[in-house]
């Protein structure tokens, strides 16, 4: 159960201030009315410190940790499932040891001790299995929770409190006529990713919020194996972001103002949401608008993308007319569910009480930018319905000369997206760091997502449009071994994943 590394590892650790249990298991809950559907869950006790560090889940996800800044923790997993598992902590920034690479998997009956410094600031972080070939379907079972990291000036920064805050876990789900998950069914899914045509938030559909008519903190969420939301206010207000993927916006950016937000998968968003400028007692929805999608099958269905429709290209030109909507409706029958629908994500209903007006918001001053004195580079493809990294695919223990960065300096990581026939957006993602988006370029962020993206602030996670260029600010604090990959799960457990290491320049000099 113990492997001796653990073990030292274990021993070396000055005292956690927080020692938790973690314990991945099959279970069964109620998602929506019908026949209890089977899941995996974690769940999660605390065996020293805080008893509040773990807030259980209604559902099917883990219970939510909650961090304090500057904690030192201590997770105990234990692996109850059939296959192999192991977690890994979406965002936060911890050793090498504690990143959950899938080289550290661990078999059913085994576990894994977890020991981390909580380095990054406030903010909204998730933790999820990471075993290579088994993440999507981890995942869509229900293996998720939602990780928040508190700092004591959030109240005076002007934060409504965590009694105003509410957190939406967004995913979407394939439930059969007995509520049975229902995962790959359909053979695009390895291109696309899973996509579902039930929106649970939280692990319930139909998800309802009663708020009172006040500012809320509301933590956005997006945990779906592949699904690219466009939210939005039914009521059209705009959303105001505080928070992007890896905590707080800067003073200097200030509130970011939109029309609605795309959030891919993994990414997650802060509003500051004003409820009390709503009538009371009316109540609103969060939707995700529809859009003509970056995704897989619109471009082969030729809806809208750069690629002009594949499937057009392929059978337009013997089948002429043939390909009509009824043609175009049976195939999209057979590939399910499909990218840039319209659906409901929640409804809020507003409390009748008096309106309370909220503090007034002062975020944090931004850090230092690094000095970025490396460059590197990562082209996106995608073939023969699968991902590549620089024509790589994923090696559990491979890392090229050029995925190597330097600790503690700043490095220009440039990622760009193909713009072939078969390209789509891929929700980017890299381990062990928080970054900035410098600069994005060339392709076409898609007219009706454009104005959604929120590139401010720090990230993890980044969406990139096929043709697109773009360019990030990183600077590595953990030596090791990481990775960085595509977050579209069924992208990920395909191969689009690769190594990358941190480490000291050597005396003579890396480039
Ligand atoms: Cu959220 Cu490598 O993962
Ligand atoms: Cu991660
Ligand atoms: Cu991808």
């Amino acid at each position: 159960m113990w492997t001796r590394r653990n073990m030292l590892q274990a021993l070396a650790a000055t005292a956690p201030d927080l020692v938790l249990r973690l314990t991945a298991a099959p279970d069964t809950v109620r998602i929506r009315p019908g026949g209890e559907t089977a899941v995996l869950r974690y769940t999660g006790q605390v065996l020293r410190g805080r008893a509040d560090a773990l807030r259980p889940s209604a559902s099917y996800l883990g219970p939510t940790l909650e961090l304090r800044r500057g904690e030192r923790v201590r997770i105990e997993f234990r692996n109850r499932l059939a296959d192999p598992s192991i977690i890994h902590w979406h965002g936060m920034i911890v050793p090498e040891a504690a990143d959950g690479h899938p080289r550290f998997a661990v078999g059913p009956g085994d576990g894994y001790v977890y020991d981390f410094t909580v380095e990054n600031p406030a903010g909204t972080y998730l933790y999820h299995p990471h075993p290579h070939g088994l993440t999507g379907a981890q995942v869509y079972r229900g293996l998720a929770g939602l990780l928040i990291v508190r700092e004591a000036q959030e109240r005076a920064w002007g934060l409504p409190g965590p009694e105003h805050e509410l957190s939406l876990v967004i995913q979407d789900r394939r439930l059969a006529g007995d509520n049975r998950l229902e995962f790959k069914r359909m053979m695009m899914d390895d291109m696309n990713g899973v996509l579902g045509d039930t929106v649970l938030v939280n692990g319930v559909a139909a998800a309802a919020f009663r708020v009172s008519p006040r500012p809320w903190r509301l933590r956005l969420v997006n945990a779906s194996n592949a699904r690219i939301y466009k939210l939005a206010w039914s009521d059209d207000r705009p959303m105001r972001v505080i928070g992007t993927g890896n905590g707080l916006l800067s003073a200097a950016e200030g509130i970011q103002t939109r029309p609605y937000v795309v959030l891919a998968p993994f990414e997650r968003i802060e509003l500051l949401e004003d409820f009390g400028a709503r009538r009371p007692g009316s109540e609103v929805a969060l939707v995700s608008r529809e859009f003509a999608g970056p995704g897989m099958m619109d471009g082969m269905m030729g809806r809208g993308g750069s690629s002009g429709g594949m499937m057009g290209g392929m059978m337009g030109g013997g089948m002429g007319g043939m390909m009509g909507r009824g043609m175009e409706g049976m195939m999209r029958g057979m590939m399910g569910p499909g990218q840039g629908e319209a659906l409901t994500v929640a409804r809020f209903d507003v409390g009748t009480q008096a309106r309370t007006a909220g503090e007034e918001l002062r975020l944090p001053p931004a850090p230092r930018s690094p000095r970025e004195g490396h460059e590197l580079h990562t082209r996106l493809a995608f073939r023969h319905m699968r991902g590549f990294l620089d024509g790589r695919r994923f090696e559990m223990e491979a890392v090229a000369d050029d995925e190597r960065l330097p600790l503690d300096e700043g490095t220009v990581w440039t990622f760009a997206n193909d713009g072939g026939p078969m390209s789509m957006a891929h929700p980017m993602h890299i381990h062990g760091v928080r970054f900035r988006v410098l600069e994005r370029s060339g392709g076409d962020a898609p007219a009706d997502l454009r104005e959604g993206l929120v590139d401010a602030g720090f990230k993890d996670t980044f969406l990139i449009f096929p043709g697109e260029r773009v360019r990030l600010s990183v600077v590595p604090t953990e030596p090791g071994l990481f990775m960085y990959h595509c977050h579209n799960l069924e992208h990920e457990d395909g191969g689009m994943m690769r190594n990358c290491r941190f480490e000291a320049r050597s005396p003579a000099g890396r480039t």
